[in-house]
Protein backbone atom coordinates (compact mmCIF):
# COMPACT_ATOMS: atom_id res chain seq x y z
CA UNK A 1 0.00 0.00 0.00
CA UNK A 2 1.46 3.60 -0.70
CA UNK A 3 1.14 5.89 1.63
CA UNK A 4 -1.22 8.65 1.23
CA UNK A 5 -0.23 12.03 0.51
CA UNK A 6 -1.98 15.42 -0.25
CA UNK A 7 -0.85 18.19 -3.15
CA UNK A 8 -2.00 21.89 -2.50
CA UNK A 9 -1.59 23.38 -5.52
CA UNK A 10 -0.21 22.50 -9.05
CA UNK A 11 3.78 22.73 -9.11
CA UNK A 12 6.98 21.42 -10.69
CA UNK A 13 5.82 19.00 -13.31
CA UNK A 14 8.81 16.19 -12.67
CA UNK A 15 8.28 16.39 -8.98
CA UNK A 16 4.64 15.77 -9.10
CA UNK A 17 5.27 13.21 -11.46
CA UNK A 18 7.47 11.81 -8.85
CA UNK A 19 5.07 12.11 -6.40
CA UNK A 20 2.55 10.18 -8.46
CA UNK A 21 4.51 6.91 -8.49
CA UNK A 22 5.89 7.05 -5.02
CA UNK A 23 2.44 7.96 -3.17
CA UNK A 24 -1.29 7.76 -3.53
CA UNK A 25 -2.02 11.39 -4.63
CA UNK A 26 -5.16 13.55 -3.86
CA UNK A 27 -4.98 16.65 -5.54
CA UNK A 28 -6.57 19.79 -3.36
CA UNK A 29 -6.04 22.25 -6.71
CA UNK A 30 -8.13 19.93 -8.62
CA UNK A 31 -10.86 19.54 -5.82
CA UNK A 32 -14.30 20.57 -7.36
CA UNK A 33 -15.81 20.51 -3.96
CA UNK A 34 -12.24 20.75 -1.72
CA UNK A 35 -14.52 20.48 1.53
CA UNK A 36 -15.59 16.86 0.33
CA UNK A 37 -12.27 15.71 -0.60
CA UNK A 38 -10.60 16.99 2.26
CA UNK A 39 -13.53 14.84 3.91
CA UNK A 40 -12.76 11.69 1.84
CA UNK A 41 -9.29 11.82 2.28
CA UNK A 42 -9.69 12.69 6.49
CA UNK A 43 -8.72 9.32 7.84
CA UNK A 44 -5.71 8.23 5.50
CA UNK A 45 -3.63 11.56 4.16
CA UNK A 46 -0.57 11.27 6.56
CA UNK A 47 1.67 14.10 4.59
CA UNK A 48 1.02 17.36 2.51
CA UNK A 49 3.73 18.29 -0.46
CA UNK A 50 2.81 21.80 -0.32
CA UNK A 51 3.79 23.88 -3.15
CA UNK A 52 3.40 27.59 -3.85
CA UNK A 53 1.62 29.95 -1.92
CA UNK A 54 -1.31 27.80 -0.86
CA UNK A 55 -1.68 27.84 3.11
CA UNK A 56 -1.25 25.05 5.24
CA UNK A 57 -3.01 26.35 8.21
CA UNK A 58 -4.71 25.63 11.25
CA UNK A 59 -8.03 24.72 9.03
CA UNK A 60 -6.20 22.54 6.86
CA UNK A 61 -4.15 20.71 9.80
CA UNK A 62 -7.42 20.20 11.80
CA UNK A 63 -9.12 18.38 7.85
CA UNK A 64 -6.16 16.34 8.50
CA UNK A 65 -6.11 14.45 12.00
CA UNK A 66 -3.67 11.87 10.52
CA UNK A 67 -0.98 14.55 9.47
CA UNK A 68 2.57 13.88 10.42
CA UNK A 69 4.18 15.66 8.02
CA UNK A 70 4.06 18.68 5.77
CA UNK A 71 7.00 18.73 2.58
CA UNK A 72 7.56 21.93 1.12
CA UNK A 73 8.96 22.54 -2.23
CA UNK A 74 10.32 25.91 -1.68
CA UNK A 75 12.77 27.25 0.98
CA UNK A 76 10.46 30.16 2.85
CA UNK A 77 7.19 28.26 4.40
CA UNK A 78 5.77 31.88 5.41
CA UNK A 79 2.59 30.04 3.72
CA UNK A 80 3.15 27.18 6.43
CA UNK A 81 1.14 27.49 10.28
CA UNK A 82 4.81 26.14 12.10
CA UNK A 83 2.94 27.22 15.22
CA UNK A 84 0.15 25.03 14.54
CA UNK A 85 2.42 22.66 13.24
CA UNK A 86 4.53 22.40 16.50
CA UNK A 87 1.59 22.36 18.69
CA UNK A 88 0.51 19.49 16.79
CA UNK A 89 3.49 17.39 16.31
CA UNK A 90 3.50 17.58 12.75
CA UNK A 91 6.90 17.77 11.51
CA UNK A 92 7.53 20.42 8.68
CA UNK A 93 10.31 20.07 5.68
CA UNK A 94 11.45 22.69 3.11
CA UNK A 95 14.43 22.74 0.43
CA UNK A 96 17.55 25.08 1.12
CA UNK A 97 20.79 25.12 0.01
CA UNK A 98 19.76 23.53 -3.20
CA UNK A 99 18.60 27.22 -4.20
CA UNK A 100 21.47 29.40 -2.78
CA UNK A 101 23.10 30.32 -5.67
CA UNK A 102 20.18 30.01 -8.18
CA UNK A 103 18.61 32.71 -6.53
CA UNK A 104 21.52 34.89 -5.94
CA UNK A 105 22.11 34.61 -9.64
CA UNK A 106 18.62 36.16 -10.22
CA UNK A 107 19.30 39.01 -7.11
CA UNK A 108 22.31 40.00 -9.03
CA UNK A 109 20.53 40.39 -12.57
CA UNK A 110 17.97 42.55 -10.55
CA UNK A 111 20.69 44.80 -9.34
CA UNK A 112 22.23 44.82 -13.01
CA UNK A 113 18.83 45.16 -14.60
CA UNK A 114 17.88 47.74 -12.64
CA UNK A 115 20.57 49.95 -12.54
CA UNK A 116 21.51 49.60 -15.47
CA UNK A 117 18.32 49.44 -16.92
CA UNK A 118 18.80 46.77 -19.08
CA UNK A 119 15.38 45.55 -19.82
CA UNK A 120 14.32 48.98 -20.86
CA UNK A 121 17.36 49.61 -23.09
CA UNK A 122 16.22 46.12 -24.91
CA UNK A 123 12.96 47.67 -25.44
CA UNK A 124 14.53 51.19 -26.79
CA UNK A 125 16.21 48.87 -29.04
CA UNK A 126 13.58 47.31 -30.32
CA UNK A 127 10.82 50.49 -30.49
CA UNK A 128 13.91 52.17 -32.93
CA UNK A 129 14.70 54.67 -30.26
CA UNK A 130 18.27 54.40 -30.74
CA UNK A 131 18.07 55.54 -33.86
CA UNK A 132 16.83 59.11 -32.50
CA UNK A 133 19.30 59.05 -29.99
CA UNK A 134 21.61 56.94 -27.31
CA UNK A 135 20.11 55.34 -24.15
CA UNK A 136 20.34 57.58 -21.61
CA UNK A 137 23.06 56.94 -19.19
CA UNK A 138 23.02 54.61 -16.47
CA UNK A 139 24.36 54.16 -12.65
CA UNK A 140 27.20 51.34 -12.28
CA UNK A 141 27.41 48.89 -9.62
CA UNK A 142 31.28 49.39 -8.96
CA UNK A 143 32.03 51.21 -5.93
CA UNK A 144 28.72 51.17 -4.61
CA UNK A 145 27.68 49.46 -1.24
CA UNK A 146 24.77 46.76 -1.26
CA UNK A 147 23.41 46.26 2.04
CA UNK A 148 22.08 42.77 2.44
CA UNK A 149 18.96 42.70 4.59
CA UNK A 150 18.97 39.43 5.72
CA UNK A 151 22.54 37.43 5.62
CA UNK A 152 21.74 34.08 5.55
CA UNK A 153 23.17 31.60 2.92
CA UNK A 154 21.34 32.95 0.12
CA UNK A 155 22.63 36.26 1.02
CA UNK A 156 26.10 35.08 1.42
CA UNK A 157 25.85 33.65 -1.81
CA UNK A 158 24.71 37.40 -3.13
CA UNK A 159 27.65 39.05 -1.45
CA UNK A 160 29.90 36.71 -2.96
CA UNK A 161 28.80 38.09 -6.70
CA UNK A 162 28.93 41.28 -6.20
CA UNK A 163 32.04 41.67 -4.53
CA UNK A 164 33.63 40.25 -7.81
CA UNK A 165 31.57 42.93 -9.53
CA UNK A 166 33.42 45.35 -7.02
CA UNK A 167 30.46 46.58 -4.56
CA UNK A 168 31.27 47.09 -0.89
CA UNK A 169 29.19 44.96 0.97
CA UNK A 170 27.24 46.00 4.46
CA UNK A 171 24.24 43.66 5.91
CA UNK A 172 21.54 43.46 9.22
CA UNK A 173 20.51 40.77 10.86
CA UNK A 174 18.21 40.65 14.30
CA UNK A 175 21.94 39.13 15.32
CA UNK A 176 25.36 40.55 14.29
CA UNK A 177 27.05 37.16 12.55
CA UNK A 178 30.33 35.99 12.66
CA UNK A 179 30.98 37.85 9.49
CA UNK A 180 33.96 39.96 7.66
CA UNK A 181 31.42 42.59 6.73
CA UNK A 182 30.28 45.51 8.32
CA UNK A 183 26.97 45.36 10.44
CA UNK A 184 24.07 48.13 11.08
CA UNK A 185 21.99 47.53 14.10
CA UNK A 186 19.15 48.14 12.17
CA UNK A 187 17.35 48.21 8.41
CA UNK A 188 17.29 52.30 8.46
CA UNK A 189 21.04 52.40 9.44
CA UNK A 190 21.46 49.88 6.99
CA UNK A 191 19.51 51.77 4.11
CA UNK A 192 21.12 54.93 5.00
CA UNK A 193 24.48 53.30 4.66
CA UNK A 194 23.61 51.88 1.17
CA UNK A 195 23.14 52.45 -2.35
CA UNK A 196 21.24 48.98 -2.87
CA UNK A 197 19.22 47.53 -0.12
CA UNK A 198 19.14 43.58 -1.33
CA UNK A 199 15.59 42.16 1.08
CA UNK A 200 16.46 38.33 1.12
CA UNK A 201 14.57 37.91 5.03
CA UNK A 202 12.01 35.33 5.31
CA UNK A 203 8.63 36.40 4.60
CA UNK A 204 5.83 36.03 7.40
CA UNK A 205 4.27 38.04 10.04
CA UNK A 206 7.66 38.80 11.93
CA UNK A 207 8.97 40.72 8.62
CA UNK A 208 5.83 42.59 7.50
CA UNK A 209 6.07 45.87 5.73
CA UNK A 210 9.78 45.83 7.52
CA UNK A 211 10.76 47.99 4.64
CA UNK A 212 8.26 51.02 5.19
CA UNK A 213 8.62 54.77 4.59
CA UNK A 214 11.71 55.10 7.29
CA UNK A 215 13.56 52.20 5.55
CA UNK A 216 12.60 54.14 2.38
CA UNK A 217 13.34 57.49 3.65
CA UNK A 218 16.84 56.48 4.43
CA UNK A 219 17.61 54.78 1.13
CA UNK A 220 16.46 58.58 -0.69
CA UNK A 221 16.43 59.68 -3.76
CA UNK A 222 19.86 57.86 -5.12
CA UNK A 223 19.14 54.38 -4.12
CA UNK A 224 18.01 51.36 -5.18
CA UNK A 225 15.54 48.44 -3.36
CA UNK A 226 15.77 44.91 -5.27
CA UNK A 227 13.48 42.24 -3.70
CA UNK A 228 13.82 38.38 -4.27
CA UNK A 229 12.79 37.46 -0.67
CA UNK A 230 8.39 37.76 -0.63
CA UNK A 231 5.93 40.64 -1.39
CA UNK A 232 5.34 41.47 2.05
CA UNK A 233 8.24 42.62 3.65
CA UNK A 234 8.34 45.76 1.54
CA UNK A 235 4.99 48.26 1.88
CA UNK A 236 4.07 47.55 -1.54
CA UNK A 237 1.46 50.16 -1.99
CA UNK A 238 4.02 52.84 -0.62
CA UNK A 239 6.73 52.01 -2.79
CA UNK A 240 4.47 52.32 -6.09
CA UNK A 241 4.41 56.01 -4.74
CA UNK A 242 7.87 56.49 -3.51
CA UNK A 243 8.74 55.49 -7.42
CA UNK A 244 6.16 56.84 -9.19
CA UNK A 245 7.11 60.58 -7.19
CA UNK A 246 10.87 59.29 -7.60
CA UNK A 247 11.86 59.74 -3.69
CA UNK A 248 13.40 56.07 -4.55
CA UNK A 249 15.73 56.01 -8.07
CA UNK A 250 14.20 52.35 -8.73
CA UNK A 251 13.96 49.11 -8.05
CA UNK A 252 14.09 45.63 -8.69
CA UNK A 253 11.46 43.11 -7.86
CA UNK A 254 11.07 39.39 -8.56
CA UNK A 255 8.00 38.99 -5.79
CA UNK A 256 4.87 40.51 -5.17
CA UNK A 257 1.93 40.45 -1.97
CA UNK A 258 -0.36 38.99 -3.78
CA UNK A 259 1.13 36.53 -6.85
CA UNK A 260 1.21 36.22 -9.91
CA UNK A 261 -1.49 39.96 -9.39
CA UNK A 262 1.01 42.30 -9.97
CA UNK A 263 -0.67 45.94 -8.73
CA UNK A 264 -0.96 47.41 -12.96
CA UNK A 265 0.30 50.72 -11.62
CA UNK A 266 3.89 49.20 -11.80
CA UNK A 267 3.55 48.60 -15.38
CA UNK A 268 3.66 52.20 -16.00
CA UNK A 269 7.25 53.13 -13.82
CA UNK A 270 10.20 53.66 -15.99
CA UNK A 271 11.85 52.88 -12.71
CA UNK A 272 11.19 49.08 -11.78
CA UNK A 273 12.34 46.08 -13.32
CA UNK A 274 9.46 43.48 -12.40
CA UNK A 275 10.46 39.81 -12.68
CA UNK A 276 7.87 36.79 -12.12
CA UNK A 277 8.89 35.35 -9.16
CA UNK A 278 11.72 33.55 -11.20
CA UNK A 279 14.42 33.18 -8.48
CA UNK A 280 14.81 29.46 -8.46
CA UNK A 281 13.03 29.12 -11.45
CA UNK A 282 15.57 27.14 -13.65
CA UNK A 283 15.52 23.22 -15.21
CA UNK A 284 18.34 21.90 -12.38
CA UNK A 285 17.16 24.02 -9.21
CA UNK A 286 13.57 23.15 -9.38
CA UNK A 287 14.92 19.74 -10.12
CA UNK A 288 16.86 19.31 -7.14
CA UNK A 289 13.79 21.04 -4.79
CA UNK A 290 11.85 18.91 -6.07
CA UNK A 291 14.11 15.95 -5.28
CA UNK A 292 14.51 17.34 -1.89
CA UNK A 293 11.19 17.49 -1.08
CA UNK A 294 10.36 14.01 -2.22
CA UNK A 295 13.28 12.70 -0.24
CA UNK A 296 12.17 14.13 3.02
CA UNK A 297 8.54 12.29 2.34
CA UNK A 298 10.50 8.68 1.50
CA UNK A 299 12.28 9.00 4.80
CA UNK A 300 9.79 9.98 6.21
CA UNK A 301 7.81 6.62 5.27
CA UNK A 302 10.80 4.57 5.65
CA UNK A 303 10.53 5.56 9.46
CA UNK A 304 13.76 7.55 9.36
CA UNK A 305 14.82 11.53 10.35
CA UNK A 306 13.69 13.69 7.30
CA UNK A 307 16.62 15.50 6.30
CA UNK A 308 16.00 19.32 6.38
CA UNK A 309 13.74 19.87 9.16
CA UNK A 310 12.09 23.32 9.56
CA UNK A 311 9.81 22.11 12.74
C1 LIG B 1 9.93 28.62 -4.90
C2 LIG B 1 10.68 30.35 -3.35
O1 LIG B 1 10.37 28.05 -6.04
O2 LIG B 1 11.98 28.71 -2.31
C3 LIG B 1 11.22 29.65 -2.18
O3 LIG B 1 10.89 30.06 -1.05
O4 LIG B 1 10.16 31.39 -3.27
C4 LIG B 1 10.83 29.77 -4.68
O5 LIG B 1 12.15 29.35 -4.80
C5 LIG B 1 8.51 28.89 -5.12
O6 LIG B 1 7.89 29.02 -3.91
C6 LIG B 1 7.92 27.74 -5.89
O7 LIG B 1 6.63 27.90 -6.11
Amino acid sequence: MKPEILITAKGHAGTQATLEQEFTCHKLHEAKDRDALLKQVSASVRAVASFGPTPVDATLMDALPKLELVSNFGVGVDQISLEEAKRRGIIVTNTPDVLNECVADTAIALVLCTLRKLPQSDAYTRAGGWLKAPFPLTTSLGGKTLGILGLGRIGEAIAKRALAMGMKIRYHNRRRKDSPFEYDPDPVTLASNSDVLMVVTPGGAETQNLVGAKVLDALGPTGYVVNIARGSVIDEPLLLRYLQENRIAGAGLDVFVDEPRVPPDFFKLHNAVLFPHVGSATVETRKAMGDLQVENLRLHFAGKPVRTRVV
